[in-house]
């Protein structure tokens, strides 16, 4: 991984030594830096310098966070109860960014989440971490210790009028707990069930109160974004959209990983360059540009920039910009299987076209894949994945579940007709 602070600022920290246990090696890098100059700022001007850095949401939805902060009410009239919340629930399938950030360099985190909790004048924050991040967990808790002991969180911060506390919970699984709403609803004790929008949680969140929820890579651009400008900010990119974000490839490529690149890095040179290109004798045939909840692109799509919106004029999204590669040697079909069985199974059961509609979606795809398919199989699962799609559900998890789906079934009709021609997976 390389390490220049200037143009890695999210993992110069990593390397040999890092400050994962070792607060000292993180200060001495400039760490804290960031917000001992944001608690000099007022909290509406770091609400606009984040918007003018055009920092978007790194979770996977890519919404602007400064605007998003923009929405919590301030001033006077408005709750004096207002609370911040970190989505540490990484469980999008094919990702594995937030996990390093949080093993490797926790304060830079805790950082970010005090500046974001200033800036929203909450005093109350709490990370919502991934049950199975266990060596993360032990790291960010003993990070709270050691930053508390510093004065840099808890009570009267640097000697000042602020005060905040960090709690951190962890989930006891299911990959909807990272749906922001069932989020707050898991937070408060509840069944982890999706909520209605709007009223968005910036408004009425945990406990009914004004809340923001931001991923754990977003608040890590936080710091550096406060320290060093808008402007250097946005010249981390490469396109059109600002800073620089991990991207990670998995698949059967030569060195699958992740690794802090600018945004606009082309996927080629994420594929190509960075994870060694394709092992030997295989072809790429596609890839999922976000995770598993994201339309499948072609070998046509490679020299698209990793960017919001340049992913999304090519028919997919960039997701949490973690690429799976699908090769000439692997079956769609089970790709496809093997997802939907996971939003299947991870389905909260709150509406009935996630329900009731995913479990179809794996019965034909086992029909289809062990070779007792039918033609009409192809309509039926079109059909169903439309059903599935946005405005018919309460949260994404359906509507991201039919994006792989319907994008195979476009590019790789013929591996589908092919099993049900051939009575057996051509694959196997
Ligand atoms: P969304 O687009 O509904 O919302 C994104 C964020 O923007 C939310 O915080 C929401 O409150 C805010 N927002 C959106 N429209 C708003 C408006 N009009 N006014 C105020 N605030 C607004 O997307 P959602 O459902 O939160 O996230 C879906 C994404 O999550 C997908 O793109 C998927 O790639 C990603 N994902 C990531 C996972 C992970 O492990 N990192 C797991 C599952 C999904």
């Amino acid at each position: 991984m390389q390490t220049n602070p200037l143009t890695n600022p999210l993992t110069k920290n990593i390397g040999p030594h890092n400050s994962a246990t070792d607060i000292g090696h993180y200060r001495d890098n400039g760490g804290y830096r960031g917000w001992r100059k944001a608690l000099d700022m007022a909290p509406k001007d770091i609400v606009k310098l984040v918007q003018d850095g055009g920092l978007r949401g790194r979770g996977g939805a890519g919404f602007n966070t400064g605007l998003k902060w923009s929405f919590v009410p301030s001033g006077e009239d408005s709750p004096a109860v207002k609370y911040l919340v970190c989505n540490a629930d990484e469980m999008e399938p094919g990702t594995f960014k937030d996990r390093l950030l949080m093993e490797r360099d926790p304060h830079l985190l805790l950082e970010g989440m005090a500046i974001a909790a200033y800036a929203i004048e909450a005093r109350t924050a709490y990370i919502f971490i991934r049950g199975e991040y266990h060596l993360a967990a032990a790291r960010l808790q003993q990070a709270i210790a050691e930053a508390t002991e510093q004065g840099l969180l808890g009570s009267n911060i640097q000697g000042g009028d602020y005060s905040l506390e960090i709690h951190l919970h962890r989930s006891a699984g299911n990959y909807i707990c990272g749906e922001e709403t069932a989020l707050l609803n898991a937070l408060e004790g509840r069944r982890a069930v999706p909520r209605a929008k709007p009223p968005f949680p910036q408004v009425s969140g945990l406990w009914g109160k004004p809340t923001v929820v931001n991923n754990v890579e977003t608040f890590c651009n936080i710091p550096h974004l406060i320290d060093m400008g808008a402007e250097w900010y946005r010249s981390l990119g490469r396109g059109e959209d600002a800073g620089s974000k991990l991207f990670g490839v998995s698949g059967k490529v030569k060195n699958p990983g992740t690794w802090e690149l600018p945004m606009g890095t082309p996927v080629r040179e994420i594929i190509e360059q960075h994870a060694g290109g394709m092992q030997d004798g295989l072809q790429l045939k596609g890839f999922l540009p976000g995770g598993g909840s994201t339309d499948f692109l072609g070998p046509e799509h490679l020299d698209v920039p990793m960017d919001y919106d340049a992913i999304g004029k090519a028919g997919s999204r960039m997701g949490t910009g973690t690429i799976i590669v699908l090769d000439d040697h692997t079956c769609p079909v089970g790709l496809v299987l093997n997802l939907s069985q996971f939003f299947a199974r991870e389905s909260c059961g709150w509406c009935t076209p996630c329900r009731d509609g995913l479990p179809w979606v794996v019965k034909i795809l086992q029909r289809i894949e062990s070779g007792e398919g039918r033609l009409e199989d192809l309509e039926l699962l079109r059909e169903q994945a439309g059903r599935m799609g946005p405005g018919n559900t309460f949260c994404a998890l359906a509507p991201g579940a039919a994006e792989p789906l319907q994008s195979a079934l476009k590019l790789f009709e013929q591996d589908f007709v092919d099993h049900i021609e051939k009575g057996c997976c051509p694959f196997a």
